[in-house]
């Protein structure tokens, strides 16, 4: 389907976008011969608008493209990305848009080009805090050296897995360690901690995701509130002495940790300046 981004923008209502073309939610889909469907093939970004405005649009477009990169999977131009995200969130207001790319099919019978997908999402509503279940991850790479890394691919099964492990045993989510033990992130999320006057962090040479809410809280909003910040490579026993824990992403915000494993954690002054600051830096960007 040729991208016709100028027909897409014009309606007020607009939810989903495939290759640029408005489609009505319950007709929109992709082929089933489509590798990102077959295979998780394909990569994808989750971006948060507030009233319209998507938050840091040009950093989730420029991760969206060194994923596309990485796996060979073709990326529409900028312009026409950045219109189509724009469109969604407009018409959105305060909500979640997603964009898909997916690989394609490659079977030459049914060979079927690859997808562009942008569709409006609900905030999601989720109840502060979180209870996260410490899971071993060895399908992590654990390492910046892996080829993928920092790609946001559709494969990520191995990761909604272990959210439905945690869920299954009561808790809200997964806390992924590396086979020693190492600290690494949520499937979905970052995990940060307050310890001797510092936010603590996983370092991204872990090959956690570089996530823009992370960059965003220890760039700008730690500053803000005059906490320092150190990245490093920390065991378990590390996050399970800390003053406060926080849960970093997208869809997150700044969320407090209250539990990991049997161990509770305070919800405490520090993750409250930083979530206030962190929605500060939003309100200021979105005027
Ligand atoms: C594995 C993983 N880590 C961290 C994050 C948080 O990234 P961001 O702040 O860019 O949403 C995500 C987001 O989906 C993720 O999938």
């Amino acid at each position: 389907m040729p991208a016709e981004g100028k027909e897409a923008v014009t309606s007020r209502s607009v939810r989903v976008l495939i290759d640029g073309v408005e489609v009505p939610e319950a007709e929109a889909g992709v082929s089933i011969f489509d590798w990102g469907l077959q295979r998780g093939f394909g990569c994808f970004e989750v971006i948060r608008a507030y009233e319209g405005h998507p938050f840091r649009l040009g950093a989730h477009l420029d991760r969206l493209a060194r994923s596309a990169g990485t796996l060979g999977v073709p990326v529409p131009p900028r312009e026409s990305l950045e219109e189509w995200v724009r469109a969604v969130a407009r018409a959105g207001g305060d909500c979640q848009v997603r964009v898909l790319l997916t690989g394609g099919g490659r079977d030459p019978l049914v060979a079927t080009a690859p997808r562009t997908v942008v569709l409006w999402e609900p905030v999601a509503r989720l109840e502060p805090p979180l209870r996260l279940l410490p899971v071993e991850a060895p399908w992590h790479p654990a390492t910046d050296r892996s080829p993928f890394y920092a790609v946001k691919w559709l494969s990520y099964a191995a990761n909604m897995a272990s959210t439905d492990i945690a869920r299954r045993q009561g808790y809200d989510d997964a806390l992924l360690l590396s086979p020693d033990g190492t600290v690494l992130e949520g499937p979905t999320f970052s995990v940060a901690w307050v310890a001797e006057g510092r936010l603590e962090t996983p370092a991204l040479s872990l090959g956690i995701l570089p996530s823009i809410t992370r960059a965003v809280v220890l760039g700008e909003a730690a500053g803000r509130v005059g906490l320092p910040v150190r990245e490093g490579v920390y065991p378990l026993a590390r996050l399970l002495e800390a003053e406060e824990g926080l849960a970093l992403s997208t869809v997150k915000e700044v969320m407090s940790i209250g539990a990991i494993g049997e161990r509770s954690l305070r919800m405490g002054e520090t993750g409250d300046r930083l979530a206030a600051a962190f929605r500060a830096i939003v309100a200021e960007e979105a005027g």
